[in-house]
């Protein structure tokens, strides 16, 4: 954050326009005010505050937020505020189908026009659940009035019999016992009980933490605020304080753009990688970042994996919980160790710069948060491959690969479509050795659609009997960030745009250094030229409605897989009051 500019006059407000004026329009908003109970002194020469709450009966990570909001208002009160809440889309991870990834950017559109059409001087943003904490951020930096996010924080550790359950992580581990035939259908049962037991997201190192602790780095909480467990009555302490700093900073005109920089970004992949962080968080800070008219892409990951160790110990790469890390001092304890990766010059909402934020910091379990000479990975949070099979990049995450794969040759077993792999991994004929490379295609951002979380291919049922736990699986789906194993992911260009991955056959040689970075199809380039002119566009999927405008204006992963009408560009002119 730049110098400070001088404190802002009631009539300078924004929701002046629409409030404070005489004239008949003014009058009847005013007047449509007071038919809701308020008061003029409820509002007059105040700050209009929204409070975007992402809230839903079937958001089970989402469902503290109804009284969060009141929490905040209780902040925005105190302070001088006047709150308003406007729910927006709320994009539940488990229920929302086929991919809550093809609602994210409907999600940003929405936060974008709700602050612009409405008498709104600053936002607190309220989610947490995956593609929330993006689709508010995109929006709201896309706005640029003064915003605050209120992350909904990690659910408590899941528990069956005294062990530790993690959100999906332990999901997929026991439903490969289950199919191995190591537990029974009641213990199943009892783990469904255990395994998500608070309100709160994903507790594991999913894209959740990683993006609340992405949305922390770059500066839009107060300090520590993304590692606060949701259940934990410091959260609701937290909420209020949020609401209580947003009134100061509309009137101290604290926009995004002295939040967001090139620098802050650096900090959140900084961050990112020390997390072990979600893949899925590249895509969305690409995203995010571009909407601030920052370039990022892939190659700034890569580089930065190589420098920033893996500290936090958190599954699916470590061993403990969000609850856990929590507990050892949060992200602010985790980056008072990143400081010489850190550009601690920066200033956050909290209107101090990270050098006074760190100030004091501790880690109270070496365990859980690591110290830099004892990482849990040295390197490799995230590695982007290229060659002839992702000519625009792939990524993985070696870290939560078996090792012995990160350098791998052998046949490719093609996969079309979703459904045929779904089918084909449960037969026990299928022909496949633990060496075979399992390729899925048209699972991006056109062919999914919306690029579902299939990137972790399940091991074929035949391997999973003979032990098998991982093999290598190319696609250009994502993969949830409490997913493991030797996965790459985010293939670009994607199948369905007629991507190499598309030319793919059986029994294709396919290899993999990750060491060089490199991603390759052994065949010739003539016949890989004979495959493309063969290849036919398919069928477009959406002859109207949102899909429709999703897949003309649908980006790739590398790209952020935002629209293209939505990045940085000229700025939208302010609403007409008439
Ligand atoms: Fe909401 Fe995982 S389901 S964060
Ligand atoms: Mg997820």
């Amino acid at each position: 954050m730049k110098d400070r500019r001088p404190l802002r006059s009631p009539e300078s407000l924004r929701s002046h326009r629409w409030l404070g004026v005489q004239d008949l329009r003014a009058f009847g908003h005013r007047s449509r005010l007071q038919q809701m109970g308020y008061d003029r002194a409820d509002f007059a020469g105040k700050p209009v505050i929204a409070i975007i709450n992402t809230w839903s009966d079937i958001n089970q990570c989402h469902a503290h937020l109804r009284t969060r909001a009141e929490e905040v208002k209780r902040g925005i009160w105190q302070a001088g505020g006047f709150p308003l809440e406007l729910p927006a889309m709320s994009l539940s991870e488990p229920f929302v189908k086929p991919t809550t990834m093809l609602y994210r950017n409907f999600l940003a559109m929405e936060v974008e026009e709700l602050l612009r059409s409405h008498p709104i001087d600053g936002a607190i943003l309220l989610g947490g659940c995956d593609k929330t904490t993006p689709g508010l951020l995109m929006g709201a930096i896309s706005m640029g009035l003064p915003c605050l996010f209120v992350p909904a924080g990690p659910m408590l550790r899941g528990n069956w019999r005294g062990q530790v359950l993690g959100s999906g992580s332990d999901a997929w581990k026991y439903w490969d016992e289950l199919r191995a035939g190591n537990i029974t259908e009641a213990d199943w049962e009892e783990i469904e009980g255990g395994i998500a037991r608070s309100f709160g997201t994903c507790m594991t190192m999913g894209t959740a933490a990683s993006m609340m602790a992405v949305a922390e780095a770059l500066g839009f909480t107060l300090p520590n605020a993304s590692s606060i467990p949701a259940a934990d009555a410091n959260h609701p302490r937290m909420a209020t304080a949020s609401g209580r700093r947003i009134v100061e900073m509309v009137w101290q005109d604290v926009t995004p753009d002295q939040i967001i920089s090139r620098e802050a970004v650096q900090n959140a992949m900084v961050v990112h990688n020390a997390m072990g962080g979600s893949t899925n968080v590249i895509i969305h800070l690409i995203a995010i970042a571009r909407r601030a008219g920052i370039a990022l892409d892939l190659a700034d990951f890569d580089a930065l994996s190589r420098k920033v160790p893996v500290l936090a110990n958190v599954r699916p790469s470590g061993q403990y919980l969000m609850e856990d890390f929590w507990y050892a001092g949060g992200l602010r304890a985790l980056m008072s160790r990143l400081r010489p990766h850190l550009d601690l010059s920066l200033r956050t909402v909290a209107d101090k710069r990270w050098e006074e934020i760190l100030q004091g910091a501790e880690v109270h379990n070496n365990d859980v948060i690591r110290d830099n000479d004892n990482p849990v990975f040295a390197e490799g949070a995230t590695a982007v491959l290229t060659g002839n099979l992702a000519p625009n990049g792939a990524v993985m995450k070696p870290a939560a690969a078996r090792a012995d794969l990160l350098s791998h040759r052998g046949p490719a077993l093609v996969f079309p479509d979703y459904d045929a792999m779904a089918k084909a991994v449960e037969d026990e004929g299928l022909e496949v050795t633990p060496d075979h490379v399992l390729i899925l295609q048209n699972a991006g951002p056109q062919g999914g659609p919306g690029m579902p979380e299939w990137g972790m291919l399940p091991i074929p049922r035949k391997l999973v009997r003979q032990g098998v736990r991982d093999m290598l699986r190319i696609s250009d789906a994502r993969m949830s960030g409490t997913s493991y194993g030797a996965c790459i992911l985010h293939v670009a260009p994607e199948a369905w745009v007629g991507g190499p991955l598309a030319l793919v056959r059986n029994g294709d040689e396919i290899e993999v250094d990750v060491s060089q970075r490199s991603l390759n199809l052994r065949i010739d380039a003539r016949e890989m030229e004979r495959r493309r002119e063969a290849w036919t566009p398919p069928a477009p999927r959406y002859q109207r409605g949102w899909g429709a405008l999703f897949q003309q204006h649908i980006g790739q992963a590398d790209q952020g897989c935002d629209f293209d009408f939505l990045q940085a560009g000229a700025p939208t002119p302010e609403p007409e009051i008439h």
